[in-house]
Formats: structure tokens, sequence, C-alpha cells
């Protein structure tokens, strides 16, 4: 289980549990934090599930494989140093107080 913040382009935060073994897309689907689409369902085929990762956590996550690297090429602008697709993150308790930013829209 981890708590993750998400915060809404204007500010507005939403703090879940999220257990384990889940992604940290379906942890907002799951808890109605609007501002992840996640349109594909999670295939890493649409970037509509698009995040800005905290600066602090940015270098704290498992790296981005070469399918994410590429989806994140059609995210709403992205940005290399701290863009994720978090249906490609799995949660695990090392993942407790990630902080994530939504963008200002999805594709
Ligand atoms: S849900 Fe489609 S790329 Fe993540």
């Amino acid at each position: 289980m981890a708590t993750i913040t998400y915060i809404e382009h204007d500010g507005t935060k939403h703090v879940v549990e999220v257990k384990n073994g889940l992604t940290v897309m379906e942890g907002a689907r799951d808890n109605g934090v609007p501002g992840i689409e996640a349109d594909c369902g999670g295939a890493c085929a649409c970037s509509t599930c698009h995040v800005y990762i905290a600066p602090e956590w940015a270098d704290r996550l498992p790296a981005k494989d070469a399918m994410e690297e590429d989806m994140l090429d059609f995210a709403w602008q992205p940005d290399p140093a701290r863009s994720r697709l978090t249906c490609q993150i799995k949660v695990t308790e090392e993942l407790n107080g990630l902080v994530v930013n939504m963008p200002e829209r999805q594709i």
C-alpha cells in the first residue's frame, strides 16, 4: 500500500491509498481522481495517463522502457525529466508518498 498524492492542474489535491500491484493510473481511476483519462486501459497505447512526477521523485521511480518513451512523444507538453505514463508505474511500498502533477490537459 502506498499513499499517492495526485494534484490536478488547478492545484486540487487528491490523496489516496493505492494497493501494491496496481498501477498509478489504476489508483487514480479506482478512486475517481479526475485528469487521468487512460483511454487505452493501460496498454501503453494512448498517452492520456500522462503526469509530471514531482521533482524529488523523478529519479526514484523505475526507469521508462522504450515503449513508454515512444508513447510520451504523443503526450500533451511532455517534460523529458518528469513526464511519465502512470499505467506503466506499478505501485510498491517504495512509492509511498509519491506526488504526481496532472498536465493542463491530456491529448
Ligand atoms: S492508459 Fe493509455 S498509455 Fe497509459
